[in-house]
């Protein structure tokens, strides 16, 4: 079967700013399909430009054979689109805001009536369906917002941080939703999000994307197995290259490096982030064996009289991973 999706180095600019600089990848009919990065990574430029809400600087994709140049009229049948800022008419109901949004599909009468009731029970809120959505939670109204998105039947559903600003309940509804519709109605869906642990609960591949770039794209499975046996990320003063030689030589480790530092500094922290005294490298240690390794990095710190400023022990998962590509947590 083609891919649902195939996107052809898009790129989108703002003057000499890049926010998208040429990104490409494939998802498949039936993925979950995860797009994982920080704020201002890009995400949402690109589901934007994919969704016809932007036009993209250069570059193009295809969605379900149809070009998002040409034939965005057939695209938008195929794409249903969760954005990440809430868009309903707070006096109106979940079902009259509903009603509006098939309308703009062109549905009507009994069809566009089953449609509605069949969405308000996907997200779970029949039984509310006619209060008003100024009086929801967050989390209500978030759901909405997904119906929303469902209304037309679409075969690949991008949702934008759907979680965000939501309580633990509608949260645990909403993922299971978007398994029900990838389960049962085969509907691909791209999911973006900054919380590494959603990604890795409902998708097979993720796309890891910062500073609008995909730097990694494959299985979970994949992604970890990079971290190989583990890392252990030390902050040492004033490492040189000896040291590093020294610490890879150890039983366990596989390489010691300094490092990525963050190109961005958190504001808070800007001040003492650039005073000069403070001259903390941070090694990162792959390992073969991260526990053998960590018996034997102690010995040594020990031995050579070393001064540690902080120590950690990265478990695999894909914010490991992100820490491991970037030198960067994905939450600062
Ligand atoms: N209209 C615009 N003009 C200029 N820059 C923009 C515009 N819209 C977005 N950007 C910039 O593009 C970059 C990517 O933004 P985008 O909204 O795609 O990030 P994101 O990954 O969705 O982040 P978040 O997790 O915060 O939603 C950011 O640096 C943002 O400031
Ligand atoms: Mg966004």
């Amino acid at each position: 079967m083609p891919p649902i999706l195939e996107v052809d180095h898009l790129v989108k600019k703002y003057g000499d700013f890049e926010a998208v600089k040429g990104i490409s990848f494939t998802v498949d009919e039936g993925e979950i399909f995860g797009l994982l990065g920080p704020n201002g990574a890009g995400k949402t430029q690109t589901i934007s430009m994919l969704t016809g809400v932007i036009e993209p600087t250069s570059g193009t994709a295809k969605i379900g054979g149809y070009d998002i140049h040409t034939d965005m009229d057939e695209v938008k049948k195929i794409n249903g689109l969760v954005p990440q800022d809430l868009a309903l008419y707070p006096t109106l109901s979940a079902r009259s805001n509903l009603n509006f949004f098939g309308r703009i599909y062109g549905l009507g009468g009994k069809e566009l009536k089953e449609r509605v009731a069949d969405v308000l029970n996907v997200v779970a809120l029949t039984e509310r369906a006619d209060q008003a959505v100024e009086k929801y939670s967050g989390g209500m109204k978030r759901r909405v917002n997904i119906a929303a998105g469902l209304v037309h039947q679409p075969r690949l559903l991008f949702l934008d941080e759907p979680t965000v600003g939501v309580d633990p309940q509608s949260r645990n509804q909403i993922f299971e939703s978007v398994q029900q519709l990838n389960r049962e109605r085969d509907m691909s869906i791209i999911y973006t999000s900054h919380y590494m642990e959603e990604v890795e609960l409902l998708c097979n591949r993720v796309a890891i994307i910062d500073e609008g770039e995909i730097i990694a794209l494959d299985t979970i499975k994949n992604l970890i197995a990079m971290l190989g046996g583990g890392v252990i990320q030390i902050g040492l003063t004033q490492v040189d290259e000896t040291t590093l030689a020294e610490l890879t030589a150890l039983q366990g480790v596989q390489q010691a490096s300094l490092a990525p530092q963050p190109t961005t500094l958190p504001a808070e922290d800007d001040q003492e982030a650039l005073e000069p005294e403070r001259k903390h490298d941070m090694v990162k240690i792959e390992c073969e064996d991260s526990q053998q390794a960590l018996v034997s990095l102690i010995s040594y710190l020990n031995e050579n009289d070393l001064n540690i400023s902080s120590m950690e022990i990265l478990e695999p998962n894909l914010e490991s991973v992100f820490l491991h590509l970037t030198g960067k947590k994905l939450r600062e």
